[in-house]
């Protein structure tokens, strides 16, 4: 930002702001060492910022084309999340496994691709509710460990991990106390996919840890520290810096 305020200051002219907010300020910010200062006019840093961008565009077209490459069948979806889904079984003990097909699908709703052979899907089925817990950082070896381990040949796959749970006050499952942001859900539908099952679960409260929030009382990413996987590599990652804001950016390209 500190370099877009260096061009406001070379010419405060809305016509370059304009061009600014249209193009993104990131490639400018980095390139502002090359040619602006106090003497350039307004067209002039217009006409620098269309060179640069003009540039950029032919050199991407041509690395595109040179560096496409065939990958075959990949789960191709970067980022995914990591979700902790927790149940009780109809005996009220409780299993979690680990989660990266999931998504929300309604402004209530959550959906999970999760196969049928898992001990927690057996738990959402016999229970009809669980919870979505977001992985972070902070605990990513127990995230994954729900992940490699198996309910069905660990029976103690929870208790292993030394976290506590404590039972939700709107559905029948369990909130791992641990993680810092959890959907509680109701079962709200089954549906059979070819391989697996897509869980649809009605969210009826979501619990954060204060910690968590910002002054708006809304989860600040920024703090949470959510887990990424990458299911071309394996990996887990960190959510990075907030670059812009939604139905905001594209709103320069709508005036036009
Ligand atoms: C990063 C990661 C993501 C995963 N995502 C899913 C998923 O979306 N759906 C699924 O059925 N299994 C997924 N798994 C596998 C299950 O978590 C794993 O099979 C687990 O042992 C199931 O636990 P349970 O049988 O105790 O319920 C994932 C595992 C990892 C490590």
């Amino acid at each position: 930002m500190a370099d877009v305020c260096r061009v406001r200051q070379a010419c405060p002219k809305a016509k370059v702001l304009d061009e600014l907010a249209v193009r993104g300020s990131n490639q400018i910010e980095r390139r502002m060492g090359l040619g602006v200062n106090v003497r350039h006019t307004e067209n002039d840093v217009v006409e620098w910022i269309n060179r640069i961008f003009n540039q950029q565009r032919k050199t991407n077209k041509r690395k595109l084309k040179m560096t496409k490459k065939d990958l075959s069948v990949v789960p191709a979806v970067y980022p995914m999340p990591v979700l902790i889904v927790a149940a009780y079984d109809k005996d009220g003990k409780m299993n979690a496994m680990n989660a990266a097909w999931g998504m929300i699908c309604d402004m209530d709703k959550i959906a999970l691709f999760i196969s049928e052979g898992h001990k927690t899907t057996k738990h959402i089925l016999e229970t009809k509710a669980f919870t979505v817990a977001i992985a972070d950082m902070a605990h990513m070896d127990v995230a994954d460990f729900f992940g490699i381990a198996a309910g069905n040949k660990t029976p103690d796959k929870f208790e292993r991990t030394g976290y506590t749970a404590t039972k939700s006050q709107r559905v029948n499952a369990p909130v791992i106390d641990e993680f810092p942001v959890t959907m509680e859900c109701e079962l709200a539908e089954v549906v059979s996919t070819e391989t697996m099952y897509c869980i649809v679960g009605k969210i009826a409260n979501v619990v954060a840890d204060e910690a968590m929030l910002s002054d708006n009382g809304k989860v600040d990413p920024a703090k949470l520290n959510a887990l990424i996987f990458d299911q071309f590599q394996s990996g887990y990652y960190v959510t990075g810096e907030k670059v812009g804001q939604a139905w905001n950016a594209g709103k320069p390209l709508m005036q036009k």
